[in-house]
């Protein structure tokens, strides 16, 4: 197993997806089921600020998520909503809903089943998020933190975004991350830091090529 943490932007999830393709492993995309409850949050017209209401209204979020790498499905009910799931609406409000107890508590317990599974099935698994090697998983054999500039993480951010077809200008992205890695960085429970045993990675100068053929050279050492 590798557990793959660290701020937006770093490139975690473009990594995790082609590492797990590369070692034949499962992929869990932690960020997407704390999206998924944020999305139904909102359609629920549930403030997100209400930590009771949100605590409450999470107990009866039905989704499934994937964890395959090469098409992760993500679904509220039957509804397909990875499209929804990135919106900008859903980023903005994320932060405020992953921060409230019950709902990690619910999250993480569920990210368990999921890895316990998948690794009973098919003997790997890469997971991004941001408490995977401090929380959600920590006895991984390698924990990974990635890390990169705010000005790299903002131009990844942007490009991502235009990709999708929704436009924002470079500094648009660099305040919404910073923002978002503030918020996660100073909550409460489950803060993003790195796990002290875990190897620091800095993608600013790297390619995503190059960070995989890192990662799984260590993947194989330790994995
Ligand atoms: O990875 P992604 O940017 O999609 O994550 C969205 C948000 O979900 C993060 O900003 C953070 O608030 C929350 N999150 C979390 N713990 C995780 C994964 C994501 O709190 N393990």
């Amino acid at each position: 197993m590798v557990a793959l943490d660290g701020p937006s932007g770093t490139g975690k999830t473009t990594v995790a997806r082609k590492l797990a393709d590369r070692l034949g492993a499962g992929y869990l995309d932690t960020g997407a089921m704390y999206r998924l409850v944020t999305l139904a949050v909102l359609r629920a017209g549930t403030d997100p600020a209400d930590t009771d209401a949100v605590g409450h209204l999470a107990h009866d979020v039905h989704f499934s998520i994937g964890t395959s790498p090469e098409r992760p499905e993500v679904r509220l009910g039957e509804e397909d909503v990875a499209a929804d799931i990135r919106g900008p609406e859903v980023t903005q409000a994320v932060s405020a809903v992953s921060a409230v107890p019950q709902v990690r508590e619910l999250l993480v317990a569920r990210q368990r089943r999921i890895i316990a599974d998948v690794l009973a099935a098919t003997g790997g698994i890469v997971v991004e998020g941001r408490d995977i090697g401090t929380v959600v998983a920590p006895e991984s054999p390698l924990k990974v933190y990635l890390t990169a500039s705010a000005d790299v993480r903002a131009a990844r951010r942007s490009g991502q975004d235009s990709a999708a077809g929704r436009e924002t200008s470079v500094a648009a992205a660099r305040e919404s991350v910073e923002r978002r890695d503030r918020l996660d960085s100073t909550r409460t429970a489950s803060p993003l830091r790195a796990a002290e045993d875990a190897v620091p990675v800095d993608t600013s100068e790297l390619s995503i090529d190059q960070v995989i053929v890192a990662l799984a050279e260590l993947a194989c050492r330790r994995g």
